[in-house]
């Protein structure tokens, strides 16, 4: 981690502006703290990844809380569709003073330099690899640049660094790791399946109740059982007798391909428009 940083805060210094990547269903749990800290006033976009498996209410809150904080934010689907003008025009808009400045000075228009950065499997491979249209090496021009990193170019006007900057979530408290666990930002197994399907349960019925009573065809007796309860239902229903554990993979694989739906753990409040 200690490594990961320090060429985290090398790499800054060779970039105009840092796409800051987090899960569109966990934007809380899936940001390091220390990512504020090591930005400092870089110019700084807020991108939510996998807003496909997202509440989509919930991400335009999202959105709304992260401008409020002053950090401009957008939500992709890296998957389908991400819009490199999109992503451009943002990235031109908050470097204008900069890029103006250069101008005055009569220096070359030059592409927008940038680096993405988040969790591990937060989706930083996948958005590259969907801004980036061709390859292009200028390691030996810019200097300061490790031997190997290379600026990949997404538009005449905006360039990645091909390397990301990796910093892992951070989880004092048992429920962000069990957010961390749900979503399959943790893969190993850190957690007891059981708590974590349990937490799920519970999510599930207090704010999407409607997609389980579809899912698993939950009778309305079902529907007044305990959590413990139910998944000791389930965990017979999908003929896996007392083995709650397996039980709760099958629901948290569900849950992590979508068969639940959509939704967003982390909970933000509708925040007002300016
Ligand atoms: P990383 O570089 O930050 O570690 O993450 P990476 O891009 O490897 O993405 C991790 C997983 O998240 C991949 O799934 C990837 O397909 C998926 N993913 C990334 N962005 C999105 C998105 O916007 N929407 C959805 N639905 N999924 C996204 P995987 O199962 O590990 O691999 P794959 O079989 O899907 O390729």
């Amino acid at each position: 981690m200690a490594k990961a940083i320090r060429q985290l805060e090398e790499n800054l210094h060779l970039v105009d502006i840092v796409f800051e990547l987090v899960d569109a269903r966990i934007p809380s749990a899936s940001r390091n703290p220390e990512i504020e800290r090591l930005i400092k006033d870089k110019p700084h976009l807020m991108i939510l990844t996998k807003s496909d498996l997202a509440d989509p209410e919930q991400t335009q809150n999202w959105i709304k809380a992260f401008k409020a904080k002053g950090l401009p934010a957008i939500a992709v689907d890296s998957k389908a569709n991400i819009t490199t003008k999109t992503v451009t025009k943002i990235a031109q808009s908050l470097l204008a003073q900069k890029l103006s400045d250069e101008a005055q000075k009569g220096l070359k228009e030059r592409p927008i330099r940038a680096i993405t950065v988040g969790i591990p499997n937060v989706g930083k491979s996948t958005l590259l690899n969907r801004l980036v249209n061709k390859r292009v090496a200028q390691v030996g021009d810019t200097p300061g640049v490790t031997k190997g990193q290379q600026w990949l170019r997404s538009s005449s006007k905006l360039s990645l660094l091909d390397t990301p900057g990796i910093l892992w979530p951070k989880f004092d408290d048992e429920q962000t790791g069990q957010e961390l666990a749900l979503t399959g930002a943790i893969k190993e197994q850190r957690f007891a399946s059981d708590d974590v399907g349990l937490y799920a349960l519970h999510f599930f019925r207090t704010y999407y109740p409607d997609t389980l009573v579809d899912r698993y065809k939950l009778s309305e007796a079902d529907q007044e059982l305990s959590d413990v309860d139910l998944l000791l239902k389930l965990t017979k229903q999908f003929g896996m007798k007392d083995d709650y554990d397996r039980a709760s993979d099958r629901l948290i694989q569900d849950i992590r391909k979508g068969k639940l739906g959509r939704y967003t753990l982390n909970r933000m409040g509708a925040v007002e428009d300016d």
